[in-house]
């Protein structure tokens, strides 16, 4: 299997990466299962590329019931070293208004339930990985110097927490992560970065603010619609693209 310079992982209302060109699907399946749909292979500035729709190309999957164990060993067994999690998230933080794009350092995790090891069988070696630092310095500075050298401004910096979903966060939810350090809500952030550890990948993230967190914007009765999220993913991931490529050109 020939190597992948890049693996990319789409959350919420990101489910394609159209400027991939020459694409071929896969369909590993790993020692885990399968994972959530077609792992797209293509070239960008003549890179190999990988894609996958983290909830499946038609968004058939919630948060908790995702196989990010699949995931991650599919994109690895493809020949993946360095993966790129694209998450939609709620902004918490003024540095995190809808449409930012924001690379967090570190991590909260509030999800509970969730299969978050690789050593969950009998007989498999128990892991105890170093997790100070949840995100991969050097792809993150990798993302921060391509994002620079696109024009794309990213915040470089801030705390992912990552609640169980599906359902939004109550404002007294909200309150608690605030105090808590946290300046991005998202439902896909863990188990994926702890998994991405325990099997050697790089891994970075970049936020895509949707919305503000209930009662975190302007306006705290805010009600925060599908229609939104949606529409904010859209006009936000306008410069990824432009990322992605001056990290592979
Ligand atoms: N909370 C959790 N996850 C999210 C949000 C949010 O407000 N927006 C987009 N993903």
């Amino acid at each position: 299997m020939g190597v992948i310079d890049l693996a990319i992982i789409g959350g919420t209302g990101v489910y394609a990466l159209a400027e991939l060109a020459d694409v071929e699907a896969h369909q590993p399946v790993t020692h885990y299962g399968p994972p959530s749909g077609p792992v797209r292979i293509g070239t960008l500035e003549g890179r190999r590329v990988a894609f996958l729709a983290r909830h499946g190309e038609g968004h058939s999957l919630p948060p908790h019931r995702i196989n990010y164990r699949a995931n991650l060993a599919a994109l690895k067994a493809l020949g993946a070293t360095r993966v790129l999690a694209l998450n939609t998230v709620g902004g918490i933080t003024a540095q995190c208004p809808p449409r930012a794009l924001v690379m967090p350092d570190q991590l909260i995790d509030y999800t509970w339930g969730r299969i978050s090891t690789l050593c969950e069988e009998p007989g498999t070696d128990v892991l105890h990985v170093d997790f100070g630092d949840p995100y991969t310095q050097s792809l993150r500075a990798q993302v921060a110097i391509a994002a620079e050298r696109a024009g794309v401004a990213i915040v470089e910096q801030g705390c992912y927490g990552a609640t169980q979903g599906p359902r939004l966060e109550t404002k007294a939810e909200i309150a608690r992560m605030k105090r808590d350090g946290c300046d991005l809500v998202g439902m896909t952030g863990m188990p994926e970065a702890g998994l991405a550890r325990e099997l050697g990948l790089d891994y970075a993230c970049l936020g895509i603010v949707a919305n503000w967190a209930a009662g975190a914007g302007p306006d705290p009765d805010e009600i925060i619609t599908m229609d939104e999220v949606l529409a904010n993913v859209q006009a936000a991931m306008d410069g990824v693209p432009r990322i992605l490529r001056a990290m592979l050109g």
